[in-house]
């Protein structure tokens, strides 16, 4: 459920009517509603409460915006960033470094060091050189780092090859079949605190069956693990739970997700941790755009929107699906292919699909764009990076301004050889 709703006929974000937000700060721009995101955010929360100690930290990826974090962090989330900007992020918006998960593939060796001196709570390491180079980092500081091994439990998620993390093929995680050896040699350094193991396969999964074979496949491990007479403290079983983006489209629930969590994880006797990102940004934002021109087209004609691929990349990159409406919808409908003013032919929102009729000047949003939008814009054709606004009730403020190609070019010289 989110709070976007038609009332007298004018889209509205919470109380506020999305005109106001267009007139007052231009489009195109994200807006978020923070009871969409505490509602999320309460809603998984619950959905675990039968899991036992739980912890669970915002994957800042999906939405790194400070405001939209502090939000979370006020709802008790911790962080889980993956560079040493998100980490500066989370600290930022009010997090405390405890809470905070250092996930990812490649974290350099200042990343490594920068999470040691901030005291995060918990580093997921990705291969066994990385549990030896941070093992060296926090002896020479006299620290112990709080560690688990990432495993790829090789299942496939189901989802898009672009957002699939858990086959064997993919460059995530250690082997599960290694993890064990890599244990043993691992947990002595002194310099680390090996206490678990984390698996996240996927995002956007739209069933549970792919999860509860990964978890089952960490539960195993988890039994081997201490049969070695390891101690296994913390599991942190990822994010990916999928979220509605195409009407009809069910993902399995919160609580459905939790249940399983539940039953899986019932004799496992740690604290569970969870990433989640999708499931509490996505539906709490959507991307507000202007019709620039209604083009005539070969079969449909093009609604051209002020908003492009760089400022919501997701289409493109993974053709994906998100909802058009029009924020003062006439009642009628018509068939359009929506596009920007990209000059790429993948700059489409939309082919051949049915929506709210509408005609230049009116706006239009992208719905479900709360997570894994803003935060993947960039400024492709010198276009302004796109800006932010929260809703909170009848009020709203820019979280995130335009950034114009004037202040873009001022970090840019020209040589003096050239002058
Ligand atoms: N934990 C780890 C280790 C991750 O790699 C991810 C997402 C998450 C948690 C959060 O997953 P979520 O709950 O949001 O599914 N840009 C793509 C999604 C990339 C996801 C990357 N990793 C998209 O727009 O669909």
């Amino acid at each position: 459920m989110d709070h976007f709703e038609l009332r007298g006929g004018i889209l509205h974000a919470e109380d506020v009517p999305l005109p106001v937000i267009a007139e007052a700060v231009g489009t195109p721009v994200y807006v978020y509603s923070t009871a969409t995101l505490q509602r999320h955010a309460r809603v998984f929360r619950e959905a675990l409460a039968g899991a036992g100690d739980v912890h669970c930290a915002f994957a800042v990826k999906a939405n790194p915006n400070l405001a939209v974090l502090r939000v979370l962090a006020r709802e008790g989330f911790g962080a889980d960033v993956v560079s040493g900007g998100e980490l500066a992020r989370a600290l930022a918006a009010g997090i405390a470094a405890k809470d905070i998960v250092f996930s990812g593939v490649g974290k350099s060796r200042d990343e490594l060091a920068l999470g040691l001196e901030t005291g995060i709570g918990q580093f997921n390491l990705e291969l066994e050189e990385e549990g030896v180079v941070l093992a060296e980092l926090a002896a020479a500081r006299g620290m112990r780092a709080p560690a688990v091994l990432r495993v790829n439990p090789d299942v496939d998620a189901g989802t898009h090859a672009k957002i699939s993390t858990g086959k064997a093929e993919n460059k995530f995680g250690l082997p599960i079949d290694q993890a064990r050896a890599i244990f043993d040699r691992l947990a002595p350094l002194p310099g680390l605190d090996l206490r678990g193991v984390a698996v996240h396969i996927g995002s956007q999964l739209l069933r549970l069956d792919p999860l509860e074979k990964a978890f089952a496949r960490v539960g195993e491990l988890i039994a081997e693990l201490r049969a070695a007479s390891h101690s296994i403290s913390h599991v942190d079983l990822g994010g990916g739970l999928g979220v509605p983006y195409r009407p009809g489209e069910a993902p399995p629930s919160p609580a459905e997700f939790g249940a399983m969590v539940a039953r899986v994880a019932r004799n496992w006797g740690v604290t569970l941790m969870f990433e989640p990102g999708r499931v509490i940004a996505a539906n709490a934002g959507v991307l507000l755009t202007r019709v620039l021109w209604v083009k005539p087209g070969v079969t449909h004609p093009w609604v051209v929107v002020d908003a492009a691929m760089n400022d919501l990349a997701r289409v493109a990159l993974y053709d994906a699906y998100h909802d058009i409406a029009a924020v003062r919808p006439c009642g009628e409908r018509f068939v359009a292919n929506v596009a920007g003013p990209v000059c790429e032919s993948s700059d489409v929102f939309a082919n051949a699909r049915e929506i709210d009729r509408v005609r230049r000047d009116d706006l239009i949003v992208l719905r479900s764009a709360g997570a894994y939008g803003a935060t993947m814009a960039s400024t492709y054709n010198s276009r302004p990076l796109v800006p932010e606004v929260l809703v909170s009730g009848e009020r709203f403020d820019v979280v995130a301004g335009r950034i114009t190609a004037e202040t873009i070019m001022a970090a840019e010289t020209v040589p003096d050889w050239l002058t």
